[in-house]
């Protein structure tokens, strides 16, 4: 059976799997209205960090999605253990199990970039309040050659390696307006400014056992990384519904 960069993620517990980590989260949410009647969706949560970051810190209603049986197992546990009332639910970004209008933000921390992207957006917008506000941080690419950008759809298994024009163009389609880009960066120039004191990406923290493959996965992401970090990178959207 083929293995996935996402199962590898899954293997190792990878938690903040996303650009900036848990810190960019915080300051993300630091600049929104969150309140005890706010209704907050963590869509493609994976180990379920960011979830119980907000469930601890702030007073709102927490729902979390991941596709990835294991992904969801790790977040159960860490919410259980943490005794967190996060509601969460198997499910696909494409077919969420929820009425229309019933979130007023939804957090898609690197998991849009997996999914079949306009489908995900619409549905973001149908499960979306009017005014509603959805924050993305999410692969893009700019000045990739086609070989490259096929090598990197690839490895990552997207469907596609969107450039930030491209991820904005497809917010529009979905019917968000109130499109901002609050960040645009490549991988090197974020170890550029790489900040010690930031908290990384938490690689094998859940103590599971070396494999060869997942390991050869994890190269190969770190490959991918370097060869192309000047065009490789994220960008982060705020738009409204
Ligand atoms: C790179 S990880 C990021 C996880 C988490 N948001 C974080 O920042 O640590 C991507 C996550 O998106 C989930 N995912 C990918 N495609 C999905 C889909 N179509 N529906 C739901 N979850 C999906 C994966 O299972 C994985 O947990």
């Amino acid at each position: 059976m083929n293995r996935s960069y996402q199962d590898a993620l899954a293997y190792y517990g990878i938690e903040g799997a996303h650009p900036g980590s848990l810190g960019l989260t915080k300051q993300l949410l630091q600049n929104e209205a969150i309140g005890p009647k706010t209704r907050l969706l963590d869509a493609g949560c994976g180990t379920g960090q960011t979830s119980a970051y907000i469930s601890k810190n702030y007073p709102c209603r927490v729902y979390a999605i991941d596709s990835h049986p294991e992904m969801v197992k790790k977040a159960y546990s860490r919410f259980e253990a943490e005794g967190l009332p996060v509601r969460l639910r198997q499910s696909s970004i494409e077919h969420m199990p929820f009425k229309s209008e019933k979130f007023d933000m939804i957090l898609a921390e690197s998991s849009t970039a997996f999914t079949t992207v306009p489908k995900a957006l619409s549905e973001y917008h149908r499960v979306l309040k009017k005014e509603g506000v959805l924050l993305t941080i999410d692969m893009a690419a700019r000045g990739l050659s086609a070989r490259a950008r096929e090598e990197v759809r690839r490895f990552y298994g997207v469907h596609e390696v969107l450039t930030p024009e491209e991820w904005t163009a497809y917010f529009k389609e979905a019917g968000f307006r109130g499109i901002s880009v609050l960040k645009t960066s490549t991988i090197n120039e974020e170890l550029a400014s790489y900040d010690p004191g930031r908290l990384p990406a938490n690689l094998g923290a859940q103590g599971s056992m070396p494999s060869p493959v997942y390991d050869g996965i994890m190269k190969k992401h770190q490959q991918i990384s370097m060869v192309y970090g000047n065009q490789l990178g994220y960008c982060v959207f705020r738009v409204t519904k």
